[in-house]
């Protein structure tokens, strides 16, 4: 048995364990169920989510396991539903008056749609990196501090903000500047800026929705760099319409298809050279989408 990858030594599955395994993973790296660890931890799992935006479905009996400390990527084609499953992890749903959402979500072992859950405590274990680089018209500073004023995060700011700066690689570039505007940056360094005002909380899972689609290769590039780097202490989902940076940076890919399905989840590797449902190939080698 192969120990990549496992945290800790575990007996070999019982066959209860056989029985949790789904169809859609493969190879030694099985999911867990609940409380029930086998070699790889679940973070989040949904469990037959569906969305409305008012009649109109948009995603449909979603229902897989991330795996903590890796990145999970997510691909399709667009209208597909990935951010819309993005937002159901952080209940950014909840603000769009249209939107509808059924089944369960954990995160570890809580539903985030119980009644208890309060959407701001979740924002903080669940942060969010979007497309376009959003900074604050605030100092480079204030940006990276921001999450931690307005959830009353104590400790030392100074030092987690540079601490934040240097996780996202901006550190050497900024350091000199922090009472800067954050507007000032090139796109590139708002965006790992805003990778750095997300990860200051100090989140257990952060949901990136194409964050170098705007960005030139060189920022690309850094981004990529960046995610590998963060999967060591946190767990990425991120969205990509690009295959080649899908297929480089994740260890797990969802493909979604028209339609709002889930078709195929799985190793990374596998989903790329030899997927098991045929509309994913066609997907993956161009025949559609
Ligand atoms: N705020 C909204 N109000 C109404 N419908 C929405 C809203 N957001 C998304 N939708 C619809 O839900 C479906 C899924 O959209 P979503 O944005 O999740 O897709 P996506 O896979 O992220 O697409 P893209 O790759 O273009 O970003 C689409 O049909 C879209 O029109
Ligand atoms: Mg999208």
């Amino acid at each position: 048995m192969s120990n990549d990858n496992v945290e800790s030594p575990t007996e070999d599955p019982t066959d209860d364990d056989m029985l949790l395994e789904t169809d859609v993973t493969s190879g030694l790296e099985e999911g867990t169920q609940g409380s029930r660890t086998t070699h790889e931890r679940t973070i989040v799992e949904a469990k037959d989510v569906n969305v409305w935006y008012n009649q109109d479905q948009a995603l449909r009996d979603i229902t897989m396991q991330v795996p903590e400390n890796k990145v999970t990527a997510m691909i399709g084609p667009s209208g597909c539903g990935k951010s819309t499953f993005l937002r159901c992890i952080n209940r950014m749903n909840d603000m769009i008056d249209a939107a509808r959402v059924e089944g369960e979500l954990y995160l570890g072992e809580k539903n985030v749609y119980d009644d208890d859950v309060d959407p701001v405590a979740l924002r903080r274990r669940v942060g969010m990196v979007f497309q376009k680089p959003n900074p604050f018209p605030k100092s480079i500073y204030d940006n990276v501090a921001y999450g931690l004023n307005i959830q009353d995060i104590g400790g030392d700011h100074d030092a987690i903000v540079e601490e934040s700066l240097k996780r996202a690689a901006l550190w050497d570039e900024v350091k000199d500047q922090l009472d800067e505007s954050g507007l000032d940056l090139s796109g590139g360094q708002q965006q790992r800026l805003c990778i750095a005002r997300a990860i200051a909380p100090d989140p257990e899972v952060i949901l990136m929705d194409e964050p170098a689609s705007a960005l030139d290769p060189v920022a690309t590039s850094k981004i990529e760099d960046l995610i590998d780097e963060l999967a060591e202490d946190y767990t990425v989902i991120i969205v990509t319409h690009n295959m080649q940076q899908a297929a480089r940076i994740s260890d797990k890919t969802a493909v979604f298809l028209t339609g709002g399905e889930l078709v195929e989840f799985g190793d990374t590797k596998k989903i790329f050279e030899n997927p098991d449902n045929e509309r994913v190939e066609d997907y993956i080698t161009g025949k559609f989408g």
